[in-house]
Formats: C-alpha cells, sequence, structure tokens
C-alpha cells in the first residue's frame, strides 16, 4: 500500500512546508551552536609573523611622577613614570575579579574601585583581595616613544 495523496496541490504544500521547517530548523540549530561554539574555544588574536605585538606612545603623553591609561591592543593597561629612570606598563585589569584599576596620585599606587585591591607602581599586590600582582609589558625607549611589547 502506498501513501501517495491523490491531491497534487497537498503535496506540493507539504514538500514546501518540509523544506521550509528544515531550512529553519538549520538556521537555529547553528545560531545555537555557532555562539557556544565560540565560548567553549574562543578565537585566538591573530599575530604579526614571528614576534610579539608591540605599540608606540609619545614618551611626553606620561609625565615624571603621572600615569596614564590606554588600550594596548584592547586591552586596558596603564603606564607608569615613578621618575626619570623607570618606566612600567602594566595591565590595568585588577587580578581579584576584572576591575579596572584607578591610579592615585596622592600615594603613587593603583587602587581597585571594587574590593579595595591596592597595587604598587610595579603591580605589586600591597593590600585588599588580589590574589597575584598586575600583569606586567615589556618597555623600552625609542626616539622620544614608548614602545610597549607583550611578554
Ligand atoms: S576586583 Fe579588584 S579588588 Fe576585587
Amino acid at each position: 500500500m502506498t501513501t501517495e495523496s491523490l491531491d497534487p496541490a497537498a503535496d506540493s504544500r507539504r514538500g514546501f512546508l518540509n523544506a521550509a521547517l528544515g531550512f529553519f530548523g538549520t538556521i537555529a540549530v547553528v545560531g545555537v551552536i555557532y555562539p557556544v561554539g565560540l565560548y567553549l574555544w574562543p578565537r585566538r588574536e591573530k599575530r604579526p609573523e614571528g614576534g610579539a605585538r608591540s605599540m608606540k606612545i609619545p614618551l611626553a603623553e606620561v609625565p615624571i611622577g603621572d600615569a596614564k591609561f590606554i588600550r594596548f591592543f584592547n586591552k586596558p593597561t596603564v603606564i607608569i613614570r615613578p621618575n626619570e629612570q623607570e618606566l612600567v606598563a602594566l595591565s590595568a585589569v585588577c587580578t581579584h575579579l576584572g576591575c579596572i584599576v584607578k591610579w592615585n596620585d596622592a600615594n603613587s599606587e593603583l587602587h581597585c574601585p571594587c574590593h579595595g585591591g591596592v597595587f604598587d607602581t610595579k603591580g605589586a599586590v600591597i593590600g585588599g583581595p588580589p590574589p597575584s600582582p598586575l600583569e606586567s609589558y615589556s618597555t623600552t625607549v625609542e626616539d622620544g616613544y614608548i614602545v610597549i611589547e607583550e611578554a
């Protein structure tokens, strides 16, 4: 016994609905799997061949005894010049729960506004709950520019 319909219009509608259901079902499945996949296996940022990424900032933009906040390849970063000889570039992301630290001019420290974490000008923890120092980047001065490089 066959299940063929005697109505060709009904077969046509059924075929169309099956195709539409398959199409939208596929989109729904891909729409769920793709973001979940990105979450589980995030894309790696591309780096230029054979080296660490670097960025230049005019030295004059960071006065001695002060700090400047920048985005170093989209990462919040602070450059600090504690004195004439020292130059430090640190991640500005607190190692406790990820808040952005703020420069405290009065005592030359980095303070985390969220839970009171305190870091010195080298990124070491000197108070509060952060479990580890701030990530640091290497810095050099070339032709009046600070060159920051990923370690
Ligand atoms: S996030 Fe900085 S101290 Fe908690």
